[in-house]
C-alpha cells in the first residue's frame, strides 16, 4: 500500500474529550458559515484526504500552487483549498486569532486558527487553474461567486457533518485498514462523478488485471446540477458490482470531495487524494474531470509529464477513449480497434440524459441493463429528471 502524500496521514478530528473543550470555546468565537463546497473541503482536511494539508491555504501555499503546482514547501499539489469570506466578515476576523466554522445550517463544527487574511487575483487563479476565465465554466463561476477575501489557517473538527450513506463513508485510515486486511498491496483508484457505463467498467477491469484491488471512489461532494445525484449513482454502482465484478476485489467507498471541473489539474489532485486513501495506481481516462470543451481529451494525461514520478508517488494509468465496437463485438479503444467510426457506439453524457428524459432505452452496448434499469426508474421519479 502507498504512503500518504508528504509521508504522514493528517488527522484533524478531535478526540471526544478535546472535542467537548473545543465546542465550548467555539461558542465565544466569530462564526464563519461554510458553503456546501467548503464543508466537503473541511471534511477532507479533517480525515487526511488532503494530506499534508492541515487547513485552508495561506497566501504562500496558494500562490505557489497556482503558479507552480506545488506547495510553498515544494511538495506537488495542483489545486487550491481555500476558505473565502466577504469584506465585512474579513474585517471582523482579521483582529482575532480564531474563528468557529459552521455548516451551512449554522451548526458549529470546527475551529480555525487564523494565520492569514488575504486577497488573491481571481483572474490569475481562474486562468491558471481552469485555463479559462469564462464564467460559463462551472469552476470559474463558483470561484467568482465567492467572497473576495481568503482566510487561511489550520482547522480542527470537533463535530463531523451528518452525512447520508454512512456505510460507504470510509476515511483514509479505514480504506488503508481494509486494504491491509485483504492483503492488497497494489490498489487502483477510480474517480467518477457519473453512473458507471461500460467504458468505465472496461478500463477498471483492464487495471484490475494488473493490481490486487479496485477502490471505486465516486465523488460525494458538490457536483454541477445536471450531474446524476449521488443516491442514483450509488444504486448504479451497487447493481454493477453485484452483477459483474468479483466482489472481493472491489471496494466501493465515497470520496467526500467536491468536483472542481479543473480537468488536467484536477486529475493530479484526484491522484494525490487516492494516494492518501492508500492507492498505488490511479486511472486517468479521456477528458478526466473535464467539462464542456475546455480541455483537450488527453490534457489530463499530459499534465503528469510536469511532475517527476517520485514527486507524485502514485502511478497514473492512462486510457484512451473507450467505446463499444460492433465489428469487434466488444469494448475497445483506438489502441485495440481499427474499425471506423460508423461501427462504434459512443454516447455523450448529454445524449444519455436526453434518452433518459425522453423515456428511451440505453443501448446494452453502452450501459449494462441492470444499471440502465436503475436510471430508468430514477428518471421516472421526477426529481432526477428535474436535475437535468
Ligand atoms: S470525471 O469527471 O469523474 O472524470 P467520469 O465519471 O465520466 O467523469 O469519468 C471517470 C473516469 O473515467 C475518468 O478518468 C475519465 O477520464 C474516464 N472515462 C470516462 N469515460 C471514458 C471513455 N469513454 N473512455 C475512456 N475513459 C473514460
Amino acid at each position: 500500500m502507498n504512503q500518504p502524500h508528504g509521508g504522514k496521514l493528517i488527522n484533524r478530528l478531535a478526540a471526544p474529550e478535546r472535542a467537548a473543550e473545543l465546542e465550548a470555546q467555539a461558542r465565544a468565537l466569530p462564526v464563519v458559515a461554510l458553503n456546501a463546497f467548503e464543508l466537503s473541503d473541511l471534511e477532507m482536511l479533517a480525515i487526511g484526504g488532503f494530506s499534508p494539508l492541515e487547513g485552508f491555504m495561506t497566501r504562500p501555499d496558494l500562490e505557489s500552487v497556482v503558479r507552480h503546482q506545488r506547495l510553498a514547501s515544494g511538495l506537488a499539489w495542483s489545486l487550491p483549498v481555500t476558505l473565502a469570506v466577504s469584506e465585512a466578515q474579513a474585517r471582523e476576523l482579521s483582529a482575532r486569532g480564531r474563528a468557529a466554522l459552521a455548516a451551512p445550517d449554522g451548526e458549529r463544527l470546527a475551529l480555525l486558527e487564523i494565520e492569514e487574511v488575504f486577497r488573491f487575483d481571481r483572474q490569475e487563479e481562474a486562468r491558471e487553474i481552469f485555463r479559462t476565465t469564462e464564467t460559463k465554466h462551472p469552476g470559474v463561476q463558483y470561484l467568482y461567486s465567492r467572497g473576495e477575501v481568503y482566510v487561511g489557517g489550520r482547522i480542527e473538527v470537533f463535530r463531523r457533518p451528518r452525512r447520508p450513506f454512512s456505510h460507504y463513508r470510509l476515511d483514509p485510515a479505514d480504506t488503508r485498514r481494509i486494504f491491509d486486511a485483504r492483503g492488497w498491496t497494489a490498489i487502483v483508484g477510480f474517480q467518477t462523478r457519473n453512473p458507471v457505463h461500460r467504458a468505465h467498467e472496461y478500463i477498471q477491469k483492464m487495471a484490475l488485471e494488473i493490481v490486487d484491488g479496485l477502490l471505486l471512489h465516486p465523488i460525494a461532494g458538490e457536483t454541477k446540477s445536471d450531474d446524476v445525484s449521488l443516491e442514483v449513482r450509488l444504486r448504479c454502482y451497487e447493481a454493477l458490482i453485484q452483477n459483474y465484478y468479483p466482489k472481493d476485489r472491489v471496494l466501493l467507498a465515497l470520496n467526500p470531495a467536491s468536483m472542481r471541473y479543473a480537468g488536467p489539474r484536477e486529475a493530479v489532485f484526484h491522484a494525490l487524494i487516492r494516494k492518501n486513501f492508500g492507492c498505488t495506481h490511479f486511472i486517468v481516462g479521456r477528458d478526466h474531470a473535464g467539462v464542456g470543451g475546455y480541455y483537450g481529451p488527453y490534457d489530463a494525461q499530459k499534465i503528469f509529464d510536469e511532475f517527476s514520478p517520485t514527486e507524485l508517488g502514485i502511478q497514473p494509468l492512462f486510457f484512451e477513449h473507450t467505446f463499444y465496437c460492433r465489428s469487434c463485438d466488444g469494448i475497445a479503444s483506438p489502441k485495440t480497434c481499427g474499425h471506423g467510426a460508423d461501427v462504434r457506439v459512443i454516447l455523450s453524457g448529454t445524449q444519455v440524459r436526453a434518452i433518459l428524459r425522453e423515456g428511451g432505452e440505453l443501448p446494452s452496448e453502452f450501459t449494462r441493463p441492470e444499471v440502465a434499469d436503475v436510471l430508468y426508474e430514477a428518471f421516472r421519479d421526477s426529481h432526477e429528471g428535474q436535475r437535468v
